[in-house]
């Protein structure tokens, strides 16, 4: 079976490991101060705040922003459920605006609206599969507001909105390296952000709300989400190879989309003119999706469903009483299809003559 995912590793990843193992220097330490320093050059911002996890970065993002108890963020409810609960760990609650239909993002105008009835506090914007978010509207919408956007880019390393790469568009963005996405570090997550009180308070955050380095002043409450050194020496290298493998996804994508456009009953998934899409996942939606599903497995080709089930309507979030109704179809229209930068020409063809050969129609 052709996989959805495939992380990979290569001799740098192992050398770079050895080092720190050689060092000693395993938790917290320079390495981490490198990674930072590298990863938010590459997002184009001044600061990186290296975390465990791309989930305790949204959080540790929210907490130096200043969001919590008695606060509203507005997000969407078409998201990997820790897009989400990150709003709801920092204290605050989620306000759910619906999606756009075609790019999976947050609509403008429902989150305009929604902002407006909540009075809220924060956007949360997803760049969901690697495709970036309306940020000019949304960017524009929070400024009229006055308050807060955050980007959760954990599924975006290497997206572009206007030329330019996801993480500097908010006042604060967060990333996972969790294995499946586009670059990892076993687990591993990250702040960037270009305000230099939200950076300090976010490390602050990760390390029990300690002012200063090296020292036992705590200032603030806080706790332990550090980055190992053993992570960043990971991340590092997958950064060095990430402008690549973003180039693979997208001409995989491309072999992809020029497949499907012919086929009756599957959409394939658009770019908008100005945004860079970094196929984090390559979506397709069909309104015969486990047929469809059925004739690629028979073909050898997996599939997987992100995300079956809108987050307002999780059992964790019975309490919440929405209208998204485009959010709703979209979780059952949608199938990812593999990718990834591992694939050969050979599974390339694989999962193109599989999409010629489907029976499903319009
Ligand atoms: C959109 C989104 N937000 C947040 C996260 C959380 O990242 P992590 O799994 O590193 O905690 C993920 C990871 O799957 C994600 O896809």
């Amino acid at each position: 079976m052709i996989p959805i995912a495939a992380p990979t590793f290569g001799p740098t990843e192992r050398e770079a490991v050895a080092e720190v193992l050689k060092d000693g220097t395993v938790a917290d330490g320079p390495v981490v101060r490198e990674f930072e320093a590298e990863f938010a050059s590459y997002c184009g911002v001044e600061y990186g705040a290296g975390m465990a996890n791309g989930t305790l970065a949204l959080h540790a993002a929210l907490e130096a922003l200043d969001i919590g108890a008695g606060d509203t963020v507005v997000t969407t409810p078409f998201s990997f459920v820790a897009s989400a609960n990150a709003i709801r760990l920092a204290g605050a609650t989620p306000a759910f605006a619906d999606i756009d239909p075609e790019t999976f993002a947050l609509d403008p105008h429902a989150t305009e609206r929604r902002v407006r009835e909540t009075d809220a506090d924060a956007i949360l914007a997803v760049h969901l599969y690697g495709l970036p978010a309306d940020m000019a509207a949304l960017g524009d919408i929070a400024e009229d507001a006055g308050i807060p956007l955050v980007e959760d880019a954990a599924q975006a390393h290497g997206a572009q909105y206007g030329g330019d790469p996801v993480g500097s568009f908010g006042d604060a963005a967060a990333f996972s390296f969790y294995p499946t996405k586009n670059m990892t570090t076993g687990e591993g997550g990250m702040v960037v952000t270009d305000r230099e009180d939200v950076a300090r308070r976010a490390a602050s955050f990760a390390n029990h709300g300690r002012t200063q380095d090296g020292t036992y002043a705590h200032e603030r409450l806080g706790t332990n989400y550090r980055m190992t050194s053993l992570a960043a020496a990971i991340g590092r290298v997958q950064l060095d190879k990430l402008a690549g493998w973003v180039r693979t996804r997208r001409s995989n994508a491309a072999r992809l989309t020029e497949t499907i456009e012919p086929v009756p009953g599957v959409e394939a998934p658009v770019e908008p003119d100005g945004r860079t899409h970094a196929y984090h996942q390559y979506t397709i939606r069909t309104e015969h999706r486990e047929r469809f599903r059925d004739e690629l497995a028979g073909a050898g080709v997996d599939t997987a469903i992100y995300y079956p089930t809108p987050i307002h309507q999780l059992g964790a979030y019975d309490d919440f009483d929405v209208d998204a109704p485009v959010a709703e179809r979209a979780a059952s229209e949608v199938v990812s299809l593999p990718v990834h930068p591992e694939l050969s020409a050979d599974d390339v063809e694989t999962i193109t003559a599989a999409l010629q050969q489907t029976t499903i129609e319009a």
